[in-house]
């Protein structure tokens, strides 16, 4: 007997940017109680939980992932009232919320790390990671941040270098420290006590370093071509073994309460990402899947990618997959708008829950950002490689008024430029939009088991076609995407009688008697003739 699915099994979530959503007081930077007003068109839209990008107080060197008090709320996105009214009114619409919870660093300006800088005897020295200098007086390894430049920063004050992953101004905390673990798991509870249903948990795969300090080795496969950041391989500072244990105890904690999920960030090969469901599946129940992100648009690619995927997934564990974030290029950018269609009926017809990214319900593409205005700190620190993720981070457009209807003031990063007309009241007026065909897609999936539980039958490429079918008791659905840009006929496929939902909208309950045949870029979820 299959046991009751769990809402973050069946579940669509979506990712807020809480500084691009909706700005409510006009300062041009969106806040708590924008993303309040738009709350009914989050339920309207069909998904079962939001992520929000961290909303605690913070320098914004790194836009909120940089924490300088993780139980507030900063004040440019409001306070903890309005926090606790989100909640209430997410709940009352049965939307789950999910915090972004960053246990890898703390902001420069946090109290902990202040306090732990003062001297070497601080009762929080030990709370981050300090060494001494290397015998030449410089950094005392070769490590090198993800942001650029080496991962140590000499403090004067002390005499000694603190590591940092990312940002300078965002200090490694020391998770082998046992106060730090308590520290941080109360501010878990003080979340979860306030009925937060989860967290996605930024950068797991980087919470412990080697502790014999060991420089990392060149990587063979960097060229000047690269990013500076890339030129060694990272062994000695992400994925430790003692990872896993941490995580278990995130795990505990979360499952002391009802329903929660948690999420981990961990940019990893497959192999290496299924570690992070745990052993005894006690690590996060969602390890994110970034596979499709970088995977190259091709029918076998992808065939090859979904069954490797299946394969090593740990017996229980649950999939999950991703198209985009705050971190990565848009789909429509990478992809282009046609098949950013045909990458919707992908995420939301595959096995597992799908994270959707604000704005691509839309077909939001990357913005170009003028270098006066540009604001991340990776794209600043490491140019030249078009690193700097403004372009995907730009304000919501909710319609033709002033500013989209995102803000009364100047954005605090440039419209898409096509706004008048790529917005979400005009999309939400036109039939056939990318819109009209996420709010299908999402429906689809939750009145159909056979995809938001099923398992999956065959999953093959025909030519520039990607076919799978989902079967769960009684029902069957198969998904054909053609992938190219030519079109294309399919063999009929076995028993499936009509189409139930095209990419393009226009050819619902078609039915299908010979051959198929496909538009460049469409997708087709058809229906099956029930199994005998
Ligand atoms: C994660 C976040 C990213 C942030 C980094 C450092 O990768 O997604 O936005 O810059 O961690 O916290
Ligand atoms: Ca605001």
């Amino acid at each position: 007997m299959r046991s009751v699915a769990a809402w973050w099994q069946t579940g669509v979530i979506y990712q807020i940017y809480p500084r691009s959503f909706q700005d409510s007081n006009g300062d041009g930077i969106g806040d708590l109680p924008g993303v309040l007003a738009r709350l009914d068109y989050l339920s309207g839209l069909g998904i079962d939980a939001i992520w929000l990008s961290p909303i605690y107080p913070s320098p914004m060197a790194d836009f909120g992932y940089d924490v300088s008090d993780y139980t507030g709320i900063d004040p440019i996105f409001g306070h903890l009232a309005d926090f606790e009214r989100l909640v209430a009114e997410a709940h009352r619409r049965s939307l789950k919320v999910i915090l972004d919870f960053v246990p890898n660093h703390t902001s420069d300006r946090h109290p902990w790390f202040l306090e732990s800088r003062r001297s070497r005897t601080s009762p929080k020295r030990d709370w981050f990671v300090w060494r001494d200098p290397g015998l030449d007086g410089g950094p005392p390894n070769n490590w090198l941040s993800e942001f650029g430049g080496p991962a140590w920063t000499f403090d004067p004050t002390t005499g000694q270098y603190y590591y940092h992953a990312y940002l300078a101004a965002q200090p490694d905390l020391n998770w082998r420290n046992a106060d730090v673990r308590a520290a941080m798991h109360d501010v878990m509870r003080f979340w979860l006590d306030r009925g937060v249903d989860g967290f996605r948990i930024d950068t797991v795969h980087h919470l412990v370093e080697d502790a014999a300090f060991r420089g990392n080795p060149p990587n063979p496969a960097w060229h000047p071509g690269l990013p500076p950041t890339l030129a060694l391989e990272r062994r000695h500072t992400i994925d430790q073994p003692e990872v896993h244990e941490i995580l278990a105890g995130f795990r505990r904690l979360a499952d002391a309460y009802d329903a929660r999920v948690l999420i981990g960030e961990a940019y990893l090969p497959l192999d290496r990402l299924m570690a992070y469901y745990g052993a005894e599946l006690a690590g996060v129940q969602l390890p994110f899947n970034f596979h499709l992100i970088g995977a190259v648009w091709r029918a076998p690619v992808l065939a090859e990618l979904i069954r490797r995927y299946e394969a090593l997934l740990p017996a229980g564990a649950w999939p999950n997959w991703v198209l985009g974030n705050h971190d990565r290029s848009r789909v429509a950018s990478r992809l282009g708008p046609a098949q950013a269609r045909a990458a919707a009926m992908l995420l939301l017809s595959l096995r597992g829950t799908p994270t959707l990214y604000y704005g691509d319900e839309i077909g939001l593409s990357d913005v170009p950002i003028p270098p006066e205005r540009v604001q991340d700190p990776w794209g600043k620190n490491v140019p030249g490689f078009g690193l700097g993720r403004d372009p995907v981070r730009t304000p919501m457009p909710w319609d033709g008024t002033v500013n989209a209807g995102f803000s009364a003031g100047e954005p605090w990063l440039p419209l898409n430029p096509d706004w008048p007309t790529r917005n979400i009241a005009a999309q939400e007026r036109e039939p056939g939009s990318m819109l009209a065909l996420y709010r299908k897609l999402i429906a689809l999936r939750r009145s159909e088991p056979a995809l938001s539980v099923g398992d999956y039958g065959a999953i093959e490429a025909e030519g520039s076609a990607l076919r799978y079918e989902r079967v769960a008791e009684g029902a069957r659905v198969e998904i054909c995407l053609n992938l190219g840009d030519e079109p294309i006929e399919l063999v009929r496929p076995r028993d499936a009688t009509h189409i139930v939902l095209s990419t393009f909208l226009d050819r619902n309950g078609e039915s299908v008697a010979g051959p198929l045949r496909l538009r460049p870029a469409e997708g087709v979820v058809l229906a099956c003739a029930r199994q005998p």
